[in-house]
């Protein structure tokens, strides 16, 4: 067949190399030729080069997975005992119903929002189970984009966890910041944060990291959270909670869940994304909830039905294990009691290594305040390293962590603290 010049249908008019063609195997073969390189991950990056690190003394600090003591990923006790019931019983493999298990759903909501909810009582919450954090945040978003009436903007703190900003994007939602994180203090910034939610306009949607903010480690205090409620219900807000983290923060569900109690007991409602990927260790089991607070039973049922809608169009209908796993926690006395234990103890080992941390860097002297390691909470600690003490811990002590400072508590330990102030004091001396 004789060259051909096959003008693609490009919105740039550029016409694609491969359709210059001399047949239709060769142009049938790269679609894709434009397709850019997109950057890698951050994080992952930095595992990356972790890996290709020879010094014995390397350290991991930029991935938020839970470690023990040796470094070594840790699967729950009260979760190994779930995995032994559940196979007993033998179950089938068929479907989850769209929204989940039914068990898991109603268990999952009273692990956040505790026995005495009104939402609860009133049954106004619409709850379905979903992938996960992630997924359940992207279940939620894709529900506001289709539903909000308001401000489709959505507010998030400064900083943020890296992926808020791409799923609510992805649903086509804008993503525009309100202040938090203050960097002289490495505390809240609760004056800027309360005059940047002032400018917000009317309805609409703000996002709160109910406990353990990510990447900072700070969160507002109880009287704050009473005031940031106060002030949202006053502007007419829809707060979005993201609750990655219940229990892992201080060891305590229900003190970790205050947050979004606080919200319902001021009658304000609200969207609220769970994740079992670290208070129950179940990280790839891609296990969450997404619960919508609604006005009436009734407007929970419809809000369901749409929920069943975006769900079946993104992934048809969540896996069944992890869920099964949860559902069988919250549901038995014995393995929540076993739970709660569990939890308090990942919670309690990185509260002990916050505090030894700050310990080492005083002993070696350090005239800088370190108060912010035991003040911010949760699996990250924020430093205040700039940009350049991280290249530096990085090259010469084989510390890796995220550019923006963050080291993951889970990775320090025992046994790589003393190592670890020592790298901290050299660059920040
Ligand atoms: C603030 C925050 N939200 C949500 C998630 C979601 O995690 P997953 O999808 O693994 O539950 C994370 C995980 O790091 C997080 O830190």
């Amino acid at each position: 067949m004789a060259s051909t010049v096959v003008k693609a249908l490009r919105p740039s008019g550029r016409i694609l190399k491969s359709a210059v063609s001399t047949g239709f195997d060769k142009r049938g073969s790269a679609w894709f030729e434009d397709v850019e390189m997109g950057p890698p991950d951050p994080i992952l990056g930095v595992t990356d080069a972790f890996k290709r690190d020879k010094n014995p003394k390397r350290l991991n600090l930029g991935v938020g997975a839970y470690r023990d003591d040796d470094g070594n990923p840790w699967v729950l006790p009260c979760v190994r005992c779930a995995e032994e019931r559940i196979i007993e019983k033998q179950l089938h493999k068929e479907y989850a119903p769209i929204t989940g298990l039914p068990d898991f759903c109603a268990k999952s909501i009273e692990l956040a929002l505790g026995k005495d909810s009104y939402v609860l009582k009133d049954k106004r919450n619409a709850t379905a189970q979903s992938l996960s954090g992630t997924g359940s945040l992207r279940v939620g978003s894709a529900f506001l984009a289709k539903f909000w009436q308001g401000n489709r903007e959505v507010y998030v703190p400064n900083p943020t966890w890296g992926n808020h900003i791409p799923v609510f994007e992805h649903a086509g939602l804008p993503v525009r910041k309100y202040r938090y994180y203050d960097p002289v203090t490495c505390g809240l910034d609760y004056k800027g944060c309360k005059e940047d939610i002032c400018r917000i306009p009317p309805e609409s949607i703000i996002v709160f990291h109910a406990c353990a903010h990510n990447p900072t480690g700070v969160d507002p205090n109880t009287i704050q959270w009473c005031e940031l409620a106060d002030l949202v219900k006053s502007k007419c807000l829809f707060p979005f909670f993201d609750m990655a983290y219940q229990g892992f923060a201080t060891g305590d569900v229900d003190r970790d869940a205050q947050a979004v109690r606080i919200f319902e007991s001021k009658g304000i409602n609200f969207c609220l994304a769970q994740s079992y990927a670290k208070n129950m260790g179940l990280y790839g089991e891609r296990v969450g909830a997404l619960t919508v607070a609604c006005d009436s039973p009734e407007e929970a049922s419809r809000v369901v039905s749409q929920l069943k809608i975006i769900i079946r169009a993104l992934y048809s209908s969540p896996p069944v294990h992890g869920a099964r796993i949860v559902a069988e926690i919250l549901t038995d006395p014995d393995l929540y009691e076993m739970f709660l234990k569990d939890v308090k103890t990942m919670a309690e080992r990185i509260i002990g290594v916050r505090q030894k941390l700050k310990e080492c860097l005083v002993q070696r002297g350090s005239k800088r305040k370190w108060d912010h390691i035991t003040n911010q909470i949760g699996m990250f600690c924020y430093t205040g390293m700039k940009p350049e003490q991280v290249d530096r811990i990085t090259k010469e002590f084989s510390v890796y962590l995220t550019k923006d400072g963050r080291i993951s508590m889970a990775g320090v330990s025992s046994k790589n603290v003393e190592y670890l102030a020592d790298a901290m004091h050299a660059v920040t001396k």
